[in-house]
């Protein structure tokens, strides 16, 4: 694999980040990830509009601008003649050269910038995606900033491995008694033809694939309720699913070994992942 690394773009076994990188030491950076499906770019300005936010929110400066940042997406596409994958993105504090708990100043230590390209061949007709997965709900342990992309990825690490034990797909994070998000996604119920999902605020990411699946449903004239949900009323509803950039829309068959619906991937959820992969490509 051919990555790229402040500027360069070298052989995968030729990148090296410092040990000081404060991503290594302190989490201290942001990411994107954004798919490729055909060789194209999928929401590639809404990752571009929102990674300019993290960093906002998080007092870094962003290294270069969007259509920079969109060169570097696409040499990396066809340097590696990615078909189907993903294109990983991270920014880091840089390396101060020591470990501190200050911010370095920006002037002196510019951001780390990682890329590299995650193959994927046949993304989008994956058949466990089509099928449907299994989630658990755990407590969101998080810290209280969800909305920023951060690099801190432990947590949810950690909830990926709780499903996997269970002998299920994923989980959903639930705090006072709602469901936030699943550990890289956000989570969806649907009752009497009606999309819930939780409204947006620091506790939950903003997700990119979530503001393009709630416009199509809008166009296709789906009702769509933002609110928070419970887990016994995803136990109760009709369908229920998570969307992210590389999950698109999946639906979710059962959460906490009960079946959602009839067990099966909903018409809604179906219908939406039709009309995202349409619409995006
Ligand atoms: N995860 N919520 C969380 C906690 C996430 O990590 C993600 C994305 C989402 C969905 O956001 P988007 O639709 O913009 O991808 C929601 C990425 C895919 C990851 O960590 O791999």
């Amino acid at each position: 694999r051919i990555v790229y690394v402040n500027g360069t773009y070298l052989p995968e076994a030729e990148a090296t980040v410092s040990v000081f990188d404060r991503g290594f030491l302190m989490a201290d950076g942001v990411y994107e990830v954004t798919s490729v499906l055909d060789g194209k770019l999928i929401d590639f300005d809404g990752h571009a509009a929102r990674l300019t936010r993290s960093l906002a929110e998080l007092d870094m400066t962003p290294p270069m601008a969007r259509d920079e940042l969109l060169a570097v997406h696409r040499e990396l596409v066809a340097r590696n003649a990615i078909t189907d994958g993903m294109i990983y993105l991270q920014i880091t504090r840089g390396n101060p050269g020591d470990r501190s708990f200050t911010f370095p100043d920006p002037e002196t230590t510019p951001c780390t910038v990682v890329m590299f390209t995650q193959s994927k061949p046949g993304l989008a007709d994956d058949p466990a995606a089509k099928a449907g997965i299994r989630v658990i709900s755990i407590p969101d342990q998080r810290w209280g900033r969800r909305d920023i992309k951060t690099v801190q990825l432990l947590y949810p690490s950690m909830g990926k491995m709780a499903a996997l034990a269970a002998g299920v797909d994923d989980a959903w994070f639930v705090e006072d008694g709602k469901v936030t998000e699943g550990t890289s996604n956000n989570a969806y119920i649907v009752k009497n033809r009606k999309i819930i999902t939780r409204e947006l605020s620091s506790d939950i990411l903003h997700g990119i694939t979530r503001a393009a699946v709630l416009r199509f449903a809008a166009e296709a004239q789906m009702e769509v309720e933002e609110r928070s949900f419970t887990i016994d009323e995803a136990k109760g509803a009709d369908e229920a699913f998570i969307t992210s950039a590389s999950a698109f829309v999946t639906p979710v068959v059962e959460v906490d070994g009960a079946a959602v619906g009839d067990g099966k991937p909903g018409q809604v959820a179906t219908r939406l992942r039709e009309i995202y992969l349409e619409e995006s490509r």
